[in-house]
C-alpha cells in the first residue's frame, strides 16, 4: 500500500475504496503531490481485486477541492504549463478509465480542478452545500484538466460556455437539473449515497459493467464507430460466465450469483 501525503485511502468491509483528498487547511487544492498519488490511489484501487469501486471525497465539510493548487502557479512557463496539464489530463484520464465505478461525494466546493476531478468520476453525488464552477478567467486562464471539454460533454454548450466564460458557481440543486450531479443529498448523507450508488453498480455484472463503461467512453466519436464498439464489446459480453448465469438466472427465476469472469 502507498503512503500517502495529501489523501487518505480506506478500503471498507465491502469493497469500497473510499478515497478522501486531505489538504484541510487549502480546502483539498490539487498540489503536484496530491495529483501524483490520486494517481497512485487510482492505481492501487485498479490492481486490488478485493476493491468493487471508489468514492472520492474531500475532507471536511466545506470543500471537495478548490481547484489546482494556486501558490504552485506563479513561476509556471509555457513549457511547464503545458506538461501541468497533460500531467493532470492523464491522471483524470486514467480515473474516467476505470472499470470499476467511481463515484464523486461533492462535499462543497469543486471548482476549477476540482469540478474537473468530479467530472472525470462516473457519477456525482453532491451534498446540498456543494457549489461547481470553472473560475480560471478569473486568474487570467483557462480550464486545463479538462473542464473545456467534459463540461460541454455533460451540461451542453449553452450552460458550459457560461460557466467557463463568467466563472460564475452553480448550486447543487441547478447542477442537478442541468445533469452535472446525479442526486444531491444532505450534507452529511454525501458519502454514504455515494457509497450505495457504488455498492447497487458493483452488485451486477462486473464485465458488463466495465465493458459498458468502456462503450461510454467511445460516446464521443463519430456514430457508426461508437456503434462498432458497442457490438464488439456486446459481443464479448457472450464469452463470459456471468453472461451465463445472468440470462439462465432469469429464466429459472432466481437470482443471479455473478463472479467477474
Ligand atoms: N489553491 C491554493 N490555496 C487555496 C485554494 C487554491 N485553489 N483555494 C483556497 N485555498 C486556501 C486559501 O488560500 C486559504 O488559505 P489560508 O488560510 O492559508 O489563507 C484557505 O484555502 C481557505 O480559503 P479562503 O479563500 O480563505 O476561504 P473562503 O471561504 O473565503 O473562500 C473559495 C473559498 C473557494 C471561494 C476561495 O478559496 C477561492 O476562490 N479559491 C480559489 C478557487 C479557484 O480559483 N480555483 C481554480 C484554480 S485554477
Amino acid at each position: 500500500m502507498p503512503d500517502f501525503q495529501t489523501l487518505l485511502y480506506d478500503v471498507d468491509a465491502e469493497g469500497v475504496a473510499i478515497v478522501t483528498l486531505h489538504r484541510p487547511d487549502a480546502l483539498n487544492a490539487l498540489s503536484r503531490r496530491l495529483v501524483a498519488e490520486l494517481s497512485g490511489a487510482f492505481r492501487e484501487a485498479r490492481r486490488d481485486d478485493a476493491v468493487r469501486g471508489v468514492v472520492l471525497t474531500g475532507a471536511g465539510d466545506k470543500a471537495f477541492a478548490a481547484g489546482a493548487d494556486i501558490s504552485e502557479f506563479a513561476e509556471m512557463d509555457p513549457l511547464g504549463a503545458h506538461r501541468f496539464a497533460m500531467n493532470g489530463q492523464g491522471v483524470f484520464n486514467a480515473i474516467e478509465a476505470m472499470p470499476k465505478p467511481v463515484v464523486a461525494a461533492v462535499n462543497g466546493f469543486a471548482l476549477g480542478g476540482g469540478c474537473e476531478l468530479a467530472m472525470a468520476c462516473h457519477l456525482r453525488v453532491a451534498s446540498e452545500t456543494a457549489q461547481f464552477g470553472q473560475p480560471e478567467v478569473n486568474l487570467g486562464l483557462i480550464a486545463g484538466y479538462g473542464g473545456t471539454q467534459r463540461l460541454p460533454r455533460l451540461v451542453g454548450l449553452g450552460l458550459a460556455t457560461e460557466m467557463l466564460l463568467t466563472g460564475d458557481r452553480v448550486s447543487a440543486q441547478r447542477a442537478y437539473e442541468t445533469g452535472l450531479v446525479n442526486r444531491v443529498v444532505p450534507q452529511n448523507e454525501v458519502v454514504t449515497a455515494a457509497r450505495e450508488l457504488v455498492l447497487k453498480i458493483a452488485s451486477k455484472a462486473p464485465v458488463a459493467v466495465a465493458l459498458t463503461l468502456q462503450a461510454l467512453r467511445a460516446s464521443d466519436q463519430p456514430l457508426a464507430q461508437g456503434l462498432a464498439v458497442e457490438a464488439a464489446l456486446f459481443a464479448q459480453c457472450t464469452s463470459t460466465e456471468d453472461f451465463v448465469e445472468g440470462v439462465g438466472a432469469f429464466l429459472n427465476r432466481s437470482k443471479p450469483e455473478f463472479v467477474g469472469r
